[in-house]
């Protein structure tokens, strides 16, 4: 039988290998589009090194049309899982036109090359953030899409939304994952996330503290109305996550979907504050962090977690993995970088 061939953009990104890594496992044939712009071509070794198979690669900037033109008329893809896109909150704010052109025209290029060569099934990379700070905990899927409070968070809410017209029109079906906070390592500690620079996000924040690379981890916030004054957030392990990109795309390719387009919460349906992080990391380790309290961080929510009865019911799907497998994990990954 033949096998699908599954595009994954951005597959060299932090949750991009671990999704391709599993997709190798199930048997899919995987062509990863990444520019690098976010991550290191060891990371094709690191997939080799876990799966036995070396994925094919193409170095490509999804900007460039008349590569990407010619890519999709010289592949014949069954499916594609859509990574590539910038990510940083705060530089977004600072260069909004960079994440609208990296993120939405790409976007475009992208659909406009998967209808006409009929490309039927995609999974979006969306997150969370679209809710903002929901009324009600946790967050379910119908819970109201609120004004994003960065241009980043802005570009998943219009790709949500231009995937959703095109899904109208074409030959197309599409499920939107939306992200909690995905943490953690593949177990092998072959790949694991590759921050550039100092961190932005919590948990490599805490490991490269913990390594002595940062002095002190700066916890932002002791106010908020939560149970111990820290802002709440679901960690969702990056392996538990890549999983379930594997699932959606096998419900399209089955034809199991109940709409041409549909969106699913990924969490762990735990919240966890950011002083239950450390503590959780030390148990984890038996390493301290050092950190003091500051201020709020501008533009964090007090509290968001998911949900998780859609996924589990119609995807089938839960997390496995704890916050303190994850720590470990990410502990055991910080060590290994020089
Ligand atoms: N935090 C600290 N100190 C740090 C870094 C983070 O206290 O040095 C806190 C934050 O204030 C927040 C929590 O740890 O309360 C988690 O922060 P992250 O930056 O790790 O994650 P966010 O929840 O802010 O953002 C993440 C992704 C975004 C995504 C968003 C969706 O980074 O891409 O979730 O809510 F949009």
């Amino acid at each position: 039988m033949k096998k699908n061939k599954i595009l994954v953009t951005g597959g060299l990104g932090f949750i991009g290998s671990h999704t391709v890594v599993e997709l190798q496992q199930k048997g899919f044939d995987v062509v990863i589009i990444d520019d690098l712009s976010n991550t290191r071509i060891e990371v094709l070794d690191g997939i080799t090194a876990i799966t036995g198979v070396r994925p094919e690669f193409v170095q490509m900037d999804l900007k460039d049309k008349v590569h990407v033109a010619s890519f999709f008329e010289q592949h014949s893809i069954d499916g594609v899982i859509h990574f590539a896109a910038s990510k940083a909150v705060g530089e977004s704010v600072e260069q909004p036109l960079k994440y609208y052109e990296n993120n939405i025209s790409t976007l475009v290029y992208l659909l406009k090359n998967m209808t006409k060569n009929k490309v039927p099934h995609l999974i979006f990379s969306s997150s969370c953030t679209v809710y903002g700070q929901a009324d009600e905990l946790p967050i379910t899927e119908n819970a109201p899409v609120k004004k994003a409070e960065s241009p980043y968070g802005n570009t998943k809410q219009i790709g949500e939304e231009i995937i959703q017209d095109v899904t109208k029109v074409f030959d197309l079906n599409a499920i939107a994952l939306r992200y909690f906070n995905p943490i953690g390592a593949h177990e092998s500690v072959e790949i694991g996330e590759l921050p550039l620079g100092v961190p932005q996000n919590l948990i490599p924040y805490v490991t490269q503290t913990a390594a002595g690379i940062r002095e002190e981890l700066s916890v932002f916030g002791h106010d908020y109305p939560t149970p111990d004054g820290t802002a709440v957030r679901d960690y969702i392990h990056v392996v538990d996550l890549a999983k379930a990109h594997i699932i959606a795309l096998q419900r399209l390719l089955e034809g199991k979907n109940k709409s041409k387009m549909e969106y699913f919460n990924l969490g762990t349906g735990t919240g966890s504050s950011v002083l239950d992080v450390i503590n959780a990391f030390k148990k984890a380790n038996q390493m301290d962090v050092n950190y003091k309290i500051v201020a709020r961080r501008e533009g964090d929510i007090t509290s968001a977690y998911a949900d998780t009865k859609l996924a589990n019911e119609e995807l089938g799907w839960k997390a496995n993995l704890g916050l303190e497998e994850a720590l470990s994990s990410a502990w055991q990954w910080q060590l290994k970088q020089k």
